[in-house]
């Protein structure tokens, strides 16, 4: 039986961080293998890669989620007692509560309010002599989604709120004072939606039947119960955080309109190209670098045998730049995905495997749509010019992000 390859330094978690989103898929190729053991936070943890890797780690037979996610992310990132960590049936039917809110009205609702939106921001951006992209994404998000998922936001919190959201996911891999920063904006963000799923219950608030507020806070789980407070401001979180993070994406549109110039052209000329052009961003560039489980019971894959409890990790961004998978995968390519299989393992940016039974993300869709409303808007209603700055992405922090976070002048909007 062949032996797992260990990666040869008594910790990695170090190396891990100097090197997010390479560290899995190098030691892979340097192996020759799928596969490898390293300790991560001193515990070992196989890690894996490629679309097969990926058909694994979506079997719900061999793998849980329970205990799998480290405690510093569940105290920024996740929130303790959100979906994330669920498994069986509990997942199931939680996860049910989030896909209902992904129907193509509501989608539908949320592309015709960012809209609307980036054309008040564009003509507030006129009158400015510059302005981060990155940032004004961030606020207009925040916005947004609040509107969309019913939870009110009243004017002078907006910005508190902008940079509280962001903390949660902007700087939950980060170490020292920036990782405190993310653990108290958790904090204050669930007391603040605790609130609000409070206030829903009281009558207090009263949004739309089918608002995320509302499903949320009136959603029974399994035993019939309604979520804790707590619970249910951890979920509701899981809708407006993530949903800001699509800056970070927006973020990478934009820099590969400007690196890419053929594919604004693009945008301007082919009808149906945005599509294309949404996806290769999503698969080219880093965000989330990885996900994790654990082995539910002892069991063998390729003669590899993976201990019960034993800890995986699976590489998200080397999977999408799978070689096997992908013709010249260091390339930015929009018409690769004219031909695009479809298969839920090897373009996993989101997670793979399955929306329902899978913890692949339930806002895939809004993700796509909200990118493509922004690319528009950025290809054919406005123009800009980009003054000298670092474009350089910075892939040491997590999320990755273009080191000035793309910085604008002179925009202009076209009538
Ligand atoms: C799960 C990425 C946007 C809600 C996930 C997972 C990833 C991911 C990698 C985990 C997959 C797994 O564990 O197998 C992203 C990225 C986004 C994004 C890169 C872009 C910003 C969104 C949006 C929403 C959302 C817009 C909601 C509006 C969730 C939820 C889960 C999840 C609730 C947990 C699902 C489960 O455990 O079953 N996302 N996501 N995400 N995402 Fe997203």
């Amino acid at each position: 039986m062949p032996r797992i390859p260990r990666d040869q330094s008594f910790d990695s978690t170090l190396a891990l961080l100097f090197d997010p989103y390479g560290f899995v898929s190098k030691r892979c190729r340097r192996y020759g293998a799928d596969l490898f053991q390293a300790r991560l936070l001193l515990r070992p943890t196989i890690c894996m890669s490629g679309p097969e890797a990926a058909e694994l780690f979506y079997r719900r037979d061999l793998f849980v989620r329970r205990g799998a996610t480290p405690g510093r992310i569940q105290k920024t990132l996740f929130g303790r007692g959100g979906v994330q960590g669920l498994d069986g049936d509990a997942h199931r039917h939680r996860k049910q509560m989030f896909m209902s809110l992904m129907t193509p009205e509501r989608i539908d609702n949320l592309k015709e309010l960012t809209a609307g939106s980036w054309s008040v921001y564009a003509q507030s951006w006129a009158a400015k002599d510059r302005v981060v992209l990155y940032d004004e994404v961030q606020q207009l998000l925040t916005r947004v989604v609040c509107t969309w998922a019913g939870v009110p936001l009243p004017e002078p919190e907006a910005r508190r709120r902008t940079s509280e959201l962001t903390a949660l996911f902007d700087y939950a891999g980060s170490v020292g004072p920036r990782h405190w920063w993310s653990r108290l904006s958790r904090k204050r963000s669930e007391r603040w939606i605790e609130d609000v799923v409070e206030g829903v219950r009281a009558g207090r608030l009263d949004p739309p039947e089918d608002s995320a507020a509302r499903v949320i806070a009136t959603w029974r789980d399994l035993d019939g119960e309604p979520l804790s407070p707590r619970i249910a401001a951890v979920e509701l979180l899981n809708i407006l955080r993530p949903t800001v993070a699509v800056s970070v994406f927006i973020t990478f549109a934009a820099h590969a309109l400007h690196r890419f110039p053929a594919c604004r052209q693009m945008l301007q000329t082919e009808d149906g190209s945005v599509e294309h052009f949404v996806q290769e961003v999503r698969r080219f560039y880093p965000f989330f670098p990885a996900v994790m489980a654990r082995a539910r019971r002892n069991f063998e894959w390729n003669g590899y045998r993976f201990p019960r409890g034993r800890r995986v990790m699976l590489d998200l961004y080397g999977t999408n730049r799978d070689p096997r998978a992908w013709d010249a995968p260091e390339e930015f390519r929009p018409e690769r995905f004219q031909r695009w299989d479809g298969s839920p393992f090897n373009f996993i940016p989101q997670g793979g495997g399955d929306h329902d039974l899978n913890h692949r993300c339930p806002g895939e869709w809004i993700t796509i749509e909200l990118m493509k409303v922004s690319c528009e808007f950025l290809a054919n209603s406005m123009d800009y010019d980009m003054p000298d700055q670092d474009l350089e992405i910075d892939t040491r922090r997590l999320p990755a992000m273009p080191k000035s976070r793309f910085v604008m002048s002179n925009v202009r909007l076209r009538s």
